[in-house]
């Protein structure tokens, strides 16, 4: 199944695909681990810095490998790219299957219909993020970006309205009468996506990146209006760390959200765990001897979402 036809599932029996950033192999190893448990669906995400990291070929390999070696569904999507240079070397990965061997350089090479039959490596949606651009900037860069994805069969995600904060831990307080005013506007969210074609809107209702000691309630009855003012488009939740669970299935069911974005507390059990592993073995030198712990520390954490989100056992 293609992401189109996953969220199509999704949006009609009312679950979630939980977009797990992948900060290092352990965390990729875990998300694997949690969805196959679940029989689940897993999405993986790179950020700039992620990809910056691990390598965006080595990225599209790894997720091949893992598709074939787990036997889960695994979509792939480049979280919050802000160029659409970035955009495109992701585009020119997207290649059917058994065009491995292609030094494919252009993003206009393979065309093909929005279909299910053909099978496909590499990123299945990109995020490209001109939130902080002017509103005609982002609507002309983001629909260079849905041109060439769509182009080959990729979906684009969208967003408008800055989600405020950092994948983080963070100590200090939210001031939550500004956060309020960048919380998205249904009629401004429509009009941009009827301008730019985007087949997933970033919706901003409380939510933000990173965990705080006020963490924001999400607000429902405005999820509401962004749904009915865009009925035919998948909308996603990001900043899915810190939000009570309640709140999250409650989003999932009035905005039939499709995709819910998780980061910061999968990087928080994954360095809560390598503290502990370090701790207790000070004379090991050998990593892999203490990875297994660490990964099946965050692999519960993955799976847990994957409860909230409904979408266990849907494989
Ligand atoms: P959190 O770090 O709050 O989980 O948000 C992740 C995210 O939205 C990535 O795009």
């Amino acid at each position: 199944m293609t992401a189109r036809e996953w969220f199509i599932r999704a949006q009609n029996e009312g679950f979630a695909i939980g977009a797990f950033n992948v900060d290092n192999f352990e965390i990729f190893k875990a998300i694997c681990l949690a969805g196959q448990k679940k029989r689940s669906p897993v999405m993986m995400e790179f950020s700039s810095g992620e990809a910056g990291y691990f390598g965006l070929k080595n990225i599209v390999d790894l997720v091949a490998n893992a598709r074939k070696q787990y036997g889960i569904p695994i979509l792939l999507n480049l979280d919050h790219a802000k160029t659409v240079e970035d955009c495109m070397e992701a585009l020119r990965l997207r290649l059917r299957s058994g065009d491995f061997a292609v030094d494919n350089s252009s993003t206009s090479e393979v065309k093909v219909p929005h279909t299910s039959e053909v099978s496909f490596v590499g990123f299945d949606d990109i995020h490209f993020d001109g939130s902080e651009l002017s509103y005609e900037q982002n609507v002309e860069n983001t629909k260079r970006v849905v041109a060439a994805a769509h182009a080959k069969n990729l979906l684009v995600e969208g967003e408008l309205d800055k989600l405020s904060g950092s994948s983080e831990v963070h100590t200090e307080q939210i001031d939550l009468e500004i956060l309020k005013k960048s919380y998205s506007d249904p009629l401004r969210a429509a009009k941009f996506v009827a301008e730019t074609g985007v087949d997933i809107f970033a919706s901003v209702f409380g939510n933000i990146h990173g965990t705080f000691p006020n963490q924001p309630d999400l607000d429902i009855e405005l999820l509401k209006k962004i749904k009915e003012a865009l009925p035919n488009t998948f909308l996603s939740l990001h900043g899915g760390s810190g939000i009570p669970a309640e709140q999250i299935r409650e989003a999932i069911k009035v905005g039939r959200i499709v995709k819910v974005n998780v980061n910061t507390e999968i990087r928080q059990a994954f360095k809560d765990a390598l503290n502990e592993k370090i701790g207790e073995n000070p004379n090991e030198y050998t990593y892999y001897k203490l990875a297994s712990d660490i990964v099946m520390a965050v692999t519960a954490v993955v799976e847990g979402k994957i409860d909230v989100f409904g979408s266990a056992g849907k494989i």
